[in-house]
């Protein structure tokens, strides 16, 4: 199939159009190259465009029509927390009018299959461990409150003109697939510490005294090689059959504690580097991990890679 890939120039999307041109799909990229870079992209077709723009619904009618485009992966979007709640009418006028005129161009062609990038922020900061779709969402900053709402526009859809659509909720998405596509953003745990020892400076741990076995905070990290298979999976789902607009969990349904992140980098890199114990920081969960029975069973994914497959890619990536 041809897919549009919006933000196929960025971290997650450019391991997207690996994968489906692996899988015997054609991708053709959507990017302002605001985060997204070029070189990710190959010999793929890039529509450079801002998807919130005033234009943006016409430009993308001209692409959809131009590639005789069958089906949309939405990636785009700003995705900082921390900037979100500085800046939250950025984030609406970005993340949302972004759904709203793919939608729109999408009714006009006719184009009904959608996979929509959306994320654990959905969820902000529930009282339990393991969370599945069914809990009610409640983010706690902008950012994870545009996921929702965009959550919802495709839903309104799904009713009003039978889009096909799943919205898939990642949770803490690292490593790289290919050694060219690292994560330049500095913005998660693995990043983040990365840099710390690259500048010689300690990698902080917010709160040691959380209720989980070693007091650290706990997280689900997914391989973004395998989330990038989920799309995929989740294209074949909606080719299938008519389906009613369906939201899955991506994680690996097993969390890792910080200093269980901390000790693989160690046994990765070989070498030893500082940590400073700090206190916990207002608004982190204790623990979350990701309920992945309803991908499991629909989809038939399942997460293959582990954490130490996560931090040695990372590290090799960027290394290179
Ligand atoms: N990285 C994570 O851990 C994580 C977790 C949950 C959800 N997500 C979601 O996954 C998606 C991809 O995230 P990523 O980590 O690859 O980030 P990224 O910044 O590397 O990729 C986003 C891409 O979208 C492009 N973009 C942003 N706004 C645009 C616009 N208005 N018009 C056109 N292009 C635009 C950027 O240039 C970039 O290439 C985002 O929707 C993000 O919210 C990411």
């Amino acid at each position: 199939m041809k897919i549009l890939v919006t933000g196929g120039a960025g971290y997650i999307g450019s391991h997207v159009i690996r994968q489906l041109i692996a899988a015997g799909h054609e991708p053709i990229a959507l990017d302002d190259l605001s985060t997204g870079k070029i070189e990710r992209l190959g010999d793929t077709p890039l529509v450079q465009m801002d998807l919130a723009s005033a234009d943006a619904a016409n430009q993308v009618v001209e692409a959809i029509k131009k590639y005789s485009i069958e089906g949309v992966i939405h990636l785009a979007a700003r995705k900082s927390v921390g900037e979100s709640v500085d800046r939250p009418e950025y984030y609406y006028q970005q993340n949302i009018n972004s759904v709203t005129n793919l939608l729109v161009a999408m009714r006009e062609t006719k184009v009904m299959n959608m996979v929509f990038s959306s994320s654990a922020a959905t969820y902000g900061s529930p009282d339990v461990d393991q969370v599945n779709e069914d809990y009610l969402a409640r983010p706690i900053n902008p950012y994870g409150e545009t996921k929702l709402v965009g959550e919802w526009m495709m839903a309104d859809a799904a009713k009003a003109w039978g889009l096909k659509v799943v919205s898939l909720r990642y949770f803490n998405v690292a490593g790289a697939g290919f050694d060219d596509l690292a994560d330049t953003a500095v913005a998660n745990l693995i990043p983040i510490a990365f840099n710390a020892i690259k500048n010689n400076q300690p990698i902080q741990v917010f709160g040691t005294d959380w209720p989980t076995s070693d007091g650290s905070c706990v997280r689900d990290y997914i391989h973004v090689l395998d989330l990038a298979d989920a799309h995929i999976a989740a294209l074949d789902y909606l080719n299938e059959d008519n389906r009613e607009h369906s939201i899955f969990n991506v994680g690996t349904g097993k969390g890792s504690s910080v200093l269980a992140v901390i000790d693989t980098i160690h046994k990765v890199i070989g070498k030893d580097f500082a940590v400073d114990l700090v206190a916990r920081r207002p608004g982190d969960p204790a623990s979350l991990s990701a309920d992945v029975s309803r991908i499991n069973e629909t989809l038939g994914w399942t997460a293959k890679q582990t954490l130490k497959d996560i931090v040695s890619s990372h590290y090799r990536a960027t290394s290179n």
